[in-house]
């Protein structure tokens, strides 16, 4: 099946951002584009702003000026909502409210031919409610767009109870007609990409909120480190944490308050004194002219260790043998496996971040975990009270020597990175094993949608099968609020590759 025919009307209900922004990407398609606003004046402003936005593509010399002026008489604003009647899709981009969406499609159901597709841009309501409207919900499916709609390329094709397949695929085949790359997925809370990134925002507030690091410190080891464009805080400063927040609460509500999706309290306070992020001048950092700029912690140089053995396989961090010899440190390897850790020369050792904490041991540094041990410019070390100063220093001159700044944080079980990615990978799956989209679908999502560097199941498959698991397993054991708690599909998954291996632990 393909797509819609050009010679089809587009309708765009709601001209607001999102629906300007869908319009557009519609019309640069090839097709009329008809724009429908409830508010007196809307629809032809929004007509002036795409065109506006057509001329600054030709400024850019990225559409002509043939095309834009072809593209702009295609485009027309409607006065009533019966001037939608020959419309073959209609993308509804109204106010994020089911009565207000259930009561358009009433009235839209009435107006529209019988083979017209009715799409909704809803982020946080159920596909399937806004669908109990309509006495035919066969037609009616999410088309989930991400702010600017001409920009990014991700459409999530939502699929509610009643969709039909032939409806989805339509709106499927539509979305990648416009140059857009959809992934299918279940109507259930999020999507995709709104339920598997809450732990990239909860984790690091967690860690905030846990006295382990300040905003500007998590954001460097995020980027850093863990390879991230943007880090948790500054881009909810730029999402607008009013904005952040309601996904996340919305999300916690649909999940029914399951603990896994907690809002976080530092947030709350920050919304409720009005802290937007920067359209309001301040969020977790201060935008008003002058603001002096939150600097990470970095360590003080410290000299490098003499030597380092190594015992056993540091797994997902095992480059690191290679880059401390290319640094000129000796590495002793111990044939006797008492772990997977680096010892150093206090008798102190240094190891990945695994769930655990500091203090639990006797002189152990933990250190996170990095996209790319070779790229990454910073690594965290997280130490108790009772670390030796020695060894800390050790472990600090030790990541200096590879040409990395080092953040020392607080004893946080999982430290900043590892907890984050362990908890996307854990949601993946569960994700996979409910039905909401296929694990291509999904690492294609979050990477499209949130612009991370790996989706979970690359990231998944590059840490080891065991890996995610056993890192919340340890945490699940000392929080066991449920909300690091692994879910089945992920112990079904780790579980899968012991008996492959022939292992009985
Ligand atoms: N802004 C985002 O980043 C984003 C991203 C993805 C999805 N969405 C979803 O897209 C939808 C629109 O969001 P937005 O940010 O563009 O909102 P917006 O406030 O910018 O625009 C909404 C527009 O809808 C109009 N409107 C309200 N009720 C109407 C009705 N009954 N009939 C016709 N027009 C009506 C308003 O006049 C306004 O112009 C929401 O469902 C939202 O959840 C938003």
């Amino acid at each position: 099946m393909t797509g819609l025919d050009l010679s089809s009307p587009v309708a765009v209900v709601g001209t607001g951002t999102m629906g300007q922004g869908i319009a557009q990407v519609a019309l640069v398609a090839g097709h009329r584009v008809r724009l429908y606003d409830a508010a007196p004046g809307r629809a032809r402003e929004a007509a002036d702003a795409i065109g506006a936005r057509l001329d600054r593509l030709v400024e850019k010399d990225r559409l002509t000026a043939a095309d834009r002026d072809a593209a702009r008489a295609r485009l027309a604003a409607a006065e009533h909502l019966t001037d939608l009647a020959d419309c073959t899709l209609v993308v509804e981009a109204v106010l994020e409210r089911l009565d207000v969406k259930q009561q358009l499609f009433r009235e839209l159901e009435d107006i529209v031919v019988e083979d017209c597709l009715l799409a909704t841009n809803t982020s946080s309501l159920s596909v399937t409610a806004i669908a109990g409207a309509l006495r035919h919900p066969g037609r009616f499916v999410g088309l989930h767009f991400f702010n600017p709609a001409p920009l990014l390329p991700l459409v999530e094709v939502v699929s509610g109870f009643a969709t039909d397949v032939s409806s989805a695929t339509r709106a499927y085949e539509t979305a990648r007609a416009w140059g857009k790359t959809p992934v299918a997925c279940a109507d259930t809370p999020g999507f995709i990409v709104n339920r598997i990134a809450r732990p990239f925002y909860a984790e690091a507030f967690a860690v905030y909120e846990a006295q382990g690091a300040e905003p500007a410190t998590i954001d460097a080891v995020m980027r850093e480190c863990g390879g991230f464009k943007m880090g948790p805080f500054e881009l909810t400063d730029l999402i607008g944490q009013d904005v952040n927040e309601s996904v996340t609460h919305s999300v916690w509500r649909a999940f029914f308050q399951d603990v896994r999706f907690t809002p976080s309290l530092a947030q709350q306070r920050l919304v409720e004194s009005g802290r937007l992020g920067r359209k309001s001048g301040q969020g977790w950092y201060d935008y008003t002219d002058g603001a002096e700029r939150d600097e990470p912690h970095t360590a003080e140089p410290a000299q490098a260790p003499a030597y380092v053995v190594a015992e056993g396989d540091l797994g997902p961090a095992s480059e690191l043998l290679a880059l401390i010899r290319e640094a000129g440190i000796p590495v002793r390897e111990d044939e006797e496996d008492h772990g997977s850790r680096l010892v150093l020369p206090s008798g102190g050792q240094l190891a990945l971040a695994d769930g655990q904490t500091s203090v639990e041991f006797r002189d152990v540094v933990y250190f996170d975990l990095a996209l790319d041990y070779r790229r990454a410019t910073r690594i965290a070390l997280s130490a108790s009270q009772d670390t030796s100063q020695q060894t800390l220093a050790e472990a600090v001159g030790l990541f200096q020597a590879l040409g990395k700044d080092v953040s020392v944080i607080g004893d946080v079980p999982g430290m900043i990175v590892a907890r984050t990615v362990a908890r996307i990978v854990d949601l993946a799956h569960d994700a996979v094993a409910k039905g909401v989209a296929t694990q291509e679908d999904i690492d294609t999502a979050m990477r499209l949608g949130v612009n991370y560097p790996l989706g979970p199941f690359e990231w998944s498959r590059r840490l080891g099968r065991n890996w995610a698991y056993s890192l919340l397993d340890d945490l699940h054991l000392r929080d066991p609020s449920g909300r690091y708690a692994p879910s089945l599909a992920l112990y079904r998954h780790a579980y899968a590759s012991d008996k492959r291996e022939g292992s009985t632990s």
